[in-house]
């Protein structure tokens, strides 16, 4: 991947999206290409074709999804599984038309059976059922990622998926109703300082061993697999994150002291857990030379400075499922 290749970044107004970006620039790509949804809505197969073919990328780094914690995911599944179906089959498949040879897709750890061994290596894909309360997002994910695998074998193209575990950071979604665990706890207890609330109530017991990656990390990860390819012949996907668990009760407590709030935390016992660990195994791309920089506490501290700022602003107005 050359400096004055052409890029194609999808999905640029996104968390992890944004952060690519701004690392292509940092590292002198001038020739960027990017469309918001509004003007681009990569579910309409002819227009996802035709910017292709205008522009002619070199790679393309597709990120763009309809993307949801567990609530948006189980209320709305059919909206997760066609948007995210369309959407990555319209970019991989014009892409191939297109004569373009290098993609990366971008997919979660849910794409892994409900109840893996840990930590989740990339065999276990397929191996089990999935966890219910996302089982749209993840089919749709895995589909993806066996598109990838397939035109790669079948016509010789380099695309290539990783597999991320839960990614935060600045530019996340810090709506309550639709965010992730670490946004949703920033949120909170943000919420909580700010209307003075003796206590913040969470979800179950606070013991599962979650894995989460900064988003600069993980845009790096993506940047690194594209631009050391020859090393990544021999995988179709590969793992992307810390290899490093927290409980839920040690993250809560590192993102309220990094608000600075001084109330109690109630864990809710009950309301149910989930999977006890989730971790991935990341010794594959570990082997070949890419590995994180950012510890969890100071991703946590920049992502809190962050919310209590430019954050807060964005988060006003969000919905849970934004009409396209
Ligand atoms: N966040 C995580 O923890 C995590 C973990 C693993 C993998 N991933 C993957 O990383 C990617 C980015 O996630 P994120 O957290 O950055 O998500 P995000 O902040 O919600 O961003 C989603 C992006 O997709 C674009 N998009 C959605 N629907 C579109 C459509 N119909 N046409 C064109 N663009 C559309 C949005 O564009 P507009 O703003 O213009 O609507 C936005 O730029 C996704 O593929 C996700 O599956 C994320």
């Amino acid at each position: 991947m050359l400096k004055t290749d052409k890029i194609m970044v999808t999905g640029h107004t996104g968390m992890v999206g944004s952060a690519f970006v701004s690392l292509l620039k940092r590292k002198g790509y001038t020739k960027v290409i990017t469309s918001s949804s509004k003007f681009l809505d990569l579910r309409n197969q002819s227009a996802a074709e035709e910017f292709i073919k205008i522009n002619k990328p070199d790679t393309i780094f597709h990120f763009a999804a309809r993307v949801g914690g567990i609530k948006a995911n189980a209320e709305y599944p059919a909206v997760f599984l066609y948007d995210n179906l369309a959407i990555q089959t319209n970019v991989i498949h014009s892409a191939f038309k297109c004569g373009i040879n290098n993609l990366l897709f971008l997919a979660g750890s849910c794409v892994y059976p409900r109840e893996s061994v840990q930590p989740m290596k990339e065999e276990y894909l397929l191996n089990g059922p999935l966890e219910p309360t996302n089982e749209a997002y993840a089919l749709a994910k895995i589909a993806g990622i066996k598109m990838c695998q397939f035109y790669r074998r079948q016509y010789g193209v380099n695309f290539i998926s990783l597999i991320s575990t839960n990614a935060y950071g600045i530019g996340d979604n810090f709506n309550l109703e639709s965010s992730h665990v670490v946004p949703a706890l920033i949120a909170k207890f943000y919420r909580a300082l700010a209307q003075n609330k003796p206590e913040v109530k969470i979800w179950g017991t606070g013991k599962p061993v979650r894995e989460f990656i900064y988003v600069d990390d993980l845009a790096y990860a993506c940047f690194y697999v594209m631009k050391n390819k020859q090393l990544f012949k021999k995988y179709d996907y590969l793992n992307v994150g810390t290899g490093k668990g927290v409980s839920i009760k040690e993250l809560s407590e590192i993102i309220k002291k990094n608000i600075g709030y001084g109330g109690n935390i109630l864990y809710d016992i009950s309301r149910p857990d989930g999977f006890p660990v989730k971790i991935l195994d990341i010794k594959r791309i570990l082997e070949l030379g890419w590995k994180p920089k950012i510890t969890l506490k100071s991703g946590l501290e920049k992502t809190c400075r962050w919310f209590m700022g430019e954050g807060i602003k964005r988060t006003e107005g969000n919905n849970i499922i934004k009409k396209r």
